[in-house]
């Protein structure tokens, strides 16, 4: 039957911009495509970040082929060491915060909540901005197809990025492990399995591969499987973080399998505050089907969107303790023009070239919570927070 038309159009306009597509992928797969670091790290900064003073670091520049920082013309001053410079160092001193690989796990944290807009993709984005500028290595997978992560990491998701490029490579996709669909990111530190729109669309298929299983233990598997993937990869990584999908589906409930430990980004606002405790009694029905052995290391609630001009927001906060208990972080992460901006011109607080000093010390306070819950998991960094008298 000769072609309508219609199709004859549609035809044409696709072959069209799929050529476009295909080029625009090219363009992705090929590593620090167009995004990079922007910000530099004055000696002080620097200093800091290494655990070493200033002269120590200056003295060492010369032995490790670091370039002297470029001065500013006005007052003479060092402009700063790019991150890769301070990485450097921290290899040279010894003073990476790497695990033991020996005696700690590395620790797979999903921020998750099935609810949307609660800053789920912010706080997975930031808190890998906080915990590679410490020196940690970082996995950040996306399982979500609107795919923010992503973005934000300076690739355009379905034009860029395809299914093969995505989790759904190894999730009924026929790869052996989550190896082939890592990439390097333009930040030091951090690697990404990026996502795609067409996560949306296997969650029909994932169902339909679920059906077919006939054993209770084969369908478990598939819930499974992503955590599986993760294992495959994570010996080389300190941290592994899930940014999830605001939804109850197969994939998400692969990311609950998958993680040791959760955060859970509430709004500071009523409504998401009851929709969370509504998702524990979700978790709570699922796990005990999927993986009822599953040891959570922590699970805690984090305050998003907190507006600090509103006293009802303060007295959340104390609803929010008094609800959860132990199991919410002290610090909150406030609503900040500089997160808004960021998701506008991809660009995070931590990346700005003059940071917001007041935003970063925020960010540094809810982040470094996370830190610390994740350090008291590794066995070999006990003695160094007991000497801080933290533990
Ligand atoms: N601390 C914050 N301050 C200001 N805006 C924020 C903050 N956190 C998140 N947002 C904005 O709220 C929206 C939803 O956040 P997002 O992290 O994408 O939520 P989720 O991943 O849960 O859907 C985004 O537009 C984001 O820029
Ligand atoms: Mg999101």
């Amino acid at each position: 039957m000769p072609a309508t038309p219609a199709i004859d159009k549609l035809d044409a306009i696709l072959a069209y911009s799929e050529n476009f597509l295909d080029k625009m992928h090219e363009m992705g797969q090929s590593p620090h495509a167009r995004k990079s670091l922007q910000r530099l790290f004055s000696p002080s900064e620097a200093a800091a970040m290494v655990g070493r003073d200033r002269t120590t670091l200056a003295r060492a520049e010369a032995e490790l082929g670091i370039e002297l920082p470029a001065r500013n013309p006005e007052n003479n001053r060092r402009v700063g060491y790019t991150l890769s410079q301070i990485e450097a160092f921290r290899q040279h001193f010894g003073t990476s915060p790497h695990r033991d690989p020996e005696r700690d796990q590395p620790m797979v944290i999903a921020c998750q909540n099935f609810k949307g807009g609660v800053g789920k993709s912010t706080s997975c984005i930031n808190l890998a901005h906080y915990l590679a500028l410490k020196g940690y290595r970082v996995l950040v997978i996306d399982t979500d197809s609107q795919a923010t992560t992503t973005s934000m990491f300076g690739y355009v998701p379905d034009a860029e990025i395809t299914q093969e490029d995505t989790i759904l490579a190894y999730l009924g996709g026929g790869q052996p492990t989550l190896e082939t669909v890592i990439r390097k990111t333009y930040f030091e530190g951090i690697d990404l399995i990026p996502a795609c729109l067409a996560l949306y669309e296997a969650e029909i298929a994932l169902v339909l591969h679920i059906a077919e299983q006939t054993t209770p233990e084969a369908r478990r598997a598939v819930f499974a499987e992503l955590s599986y993937g993760i294992q495959s990869v994570a010996g080389n990584y300190d941290v592994v973080l899930l940014d999830s999908p605001p939804a109850l589906g197969v994939i998400s409930l692969n990311v609950l399998v998958a993680a040791d430990a959760l955060v859970v980004p509430t709004a500071a606002k009523m409504f998401d505050f009851s929709s969370t405790v509504q998702f524990f009694r979700m978790i709570r029905t699922y796990v005990a089907q999927l993986a009822p052995e599953k040891n959570y290391r922590w699970i805690s609630v984090l305050t998003t969107l907190f507006d600090q001009r509103y006293d009802s927001q303060r007295q959340f906060v104390d609803v929010m303790r008094a609800c959860f208990g132990e199991s919410v972080f002290q610090r909150v992460f406030f609503h900040a023009a500089e997160v808004i901006n960021a998701s506008a011109q991809f660009i995070g607080p931590y990346e700005q070239i003059k940071p917001n000093r007041k935003v970063l010390e925020m960010m540094d306070g809810v982040f470094g919570e996370i830190e610390l819950a994740i350090l008291r998991e590794w066995p070999s960094k006990q003695a160094a927070l007991n000497a801080k008298g933290i533990i």
